[in-house]
């Protein structure tokens, strides 16, 4: 094992629980795998040639979207965010802010990097949006997680965020801002989030769309080294549609 992986590994175990993201999405492409499925087996019974091989096209492509999208949900966010965060090179003593924390699957393992740092979390806690997503929940994962000492949890609208001005060192968000629905409220989170950065403070948003236009925004707001790349199959939420991106930046 390489020696970045050694390092990676670890941050990408996890001992808390954090449900699914989109879970209706998730349910949808389960159940359209499983009516393909039923015509397939239909068609085999009643010796119907366009019903099996429509059942069978159309249940294997949505099984594997099932699939992908599972393991995203499960594993395969905390590898990418794992080597993500690996790649920033926390010291330790950062104050962090996650956006959007949900049940904390970033927000724990950026805690896990801290030493005399803090992680805080906002959310409003949308259960459409993941699977269970509560301030209680993530509590319990922080606890599991053995990071209760360093984080601090707030039911705030990233749009309109309570922290002061260059109060935050490094802010992550994942798959949380393509929530809000309409594109004046996105760009209002991303000043948010650039107004709370210290001068010299990172940002990482992972997001499955409009991850172009954070880019554009960003650095309409001044920002630096502004990236975008992709995330790969991964974090891919059932097929490359839904890919993932990250938007990377620094503030002057
Ligand atoms: C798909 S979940 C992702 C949670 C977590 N970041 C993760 O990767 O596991 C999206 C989260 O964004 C939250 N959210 C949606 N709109 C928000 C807003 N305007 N302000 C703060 N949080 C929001 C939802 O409540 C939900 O917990």
């Amino acid at each position: 094992m390489a020696a970045a992986d050694i390092i990676r590994a670890p941050l990408a175990a996890h001992k808390g629980d954090y449900g699914y993201d989109a879970p209706y999405a998730l349910l949808g492409f389960a159940a359209a795998a499983l009516v393909s499925i039923m015509l397939f087996v239909a068609g085999m019974r009643l010796h119907e040639r366009t019903l099996i091989r429509i059942g069978a096209i159309y249940g294997a492509v949505f099984l594997l979207f099932t699939i992908s999208f599972w393991y995203t949900t499960r594993r395969g966010k905390f590898v990418q965010w794992a080597r993500v965060l690996a790649d920033v090179g926390l010291r330790g003593d950062e104050r962090v802010l996650d956006l959007g924390c949900g049940r904390g699957a970033v927000l724990m393992m950026v805690a896990r990097c801290l030493t005399s740092g803090r992680a805080t979390g906002i959310d409003i806690w949308k259960t459409i949006d993941q699977s269970g997503s509560s301030a209680a929940r993530c509590r319990q994962n922080a606890a599991r997680e053995g990071v209760a000492d360093r984080i601090t949890l707030a039911t705030a609208d990233m749009r309109a965020q309570p922290f002061a001005a260059g109060s935050v060192d490094f802010v992550v968000s994942s798959l949380a801002i393509h929530n809000i629905r309409l594109a004046a409220d996105r760009a209002q989170a991303l000043a948010e989030a650039v107004l709370v950065l210290a001068p010299g403070g990172r940002l990482a948003i992972a997001d499955i769309k409009h991850t172009r236009s954070y880019a554009k925004e960003l650095s309409r707001l001044g920002m630096l080294d502004v990236t975008r790349r992709s995330l790969g199959w991964r974090f891919w939420y059932g097929n490359p549609i839904a890919a993932t991106w990250l938007v990377t930046a620094r503030k002057p």
